[in-house]
């Protein structure tokens, strides 16, 4: 049965954006991507966003577009790592949609945050202490509203695209 929408939660690294990808095209719904939506909306990247705005601004931007994006139907959309952390977003994620958390270890997610898009939470400081610390404070957040956890260390994109695809 396909659901309303569906929403991937999970840390940085966790494969939301290219599993979200694959997954839209096996379901036939249009795929959004939070953090490139904020990027498009204010016409700047993130990192300039927490340089100027810290990461209040940045989750008041967040939140807002979490809102609204949730609002929609017939989309699968990749939230950025820290979104849940709001917990009107979580509401909002929770009520709105079929949650799946792609669950992923800190080594795993050291690995995939090397190249690609700069995350500013990653830059100041060791990013395993950080990564690890974030996964305790998020990792029950991301349980919390997930309708399903999936594994995704060591796996391919379309091996966790095909898994949540034939849970649905
Ligand atoms: C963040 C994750 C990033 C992005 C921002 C903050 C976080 O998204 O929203 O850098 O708090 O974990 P990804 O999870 O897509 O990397």
């Amino acid at each position: 049965m396909k659901p309303k929408n569906l929403f991937l939660v999970g840390p940085m690294g966790a494969g939301k954006s290219a599993v979200g990808r694959q997954l839209a095209k096996l379901i036939h719904f249009e795929f959004v991507d939070s953090d490139d939506e904020l990027e498009a909306r204010t016409g700047v990247d993130i990192p300039f966003i927490f340089e100027k705005e810290g990461e209040a601004g940045f989750r008041a931007r967040e939140a807002a577009v979490i809102d609204e994006l949730t609002g929609r139907d017939g989309i699968v959309l990749a939230t950025g790592g820290g979104a849940i952390l709001d917990g009107d977003s979580r509401s909002r994620l929770g009520a709105r949609g079929f949650v799946v958390y792609l669950q992923t270890s800190v080594d795993q997610q050291l690995q995939r945050t090397e190249k690609g898009r700069e995350r500013p939470l990653l830059v100041s400081g060791d990013p395993r202490a950080i990564l690890d610390k974030l996964m305790e404070v998020r990792d029950p957040l991301y349980r919390e509203i997930a309708d399903l956890v999936v594994a995704t260390d060591g796996r391919r994109v379309q091996a966790v695209a095909r898994e949540i695809f034939d849970a649905l």
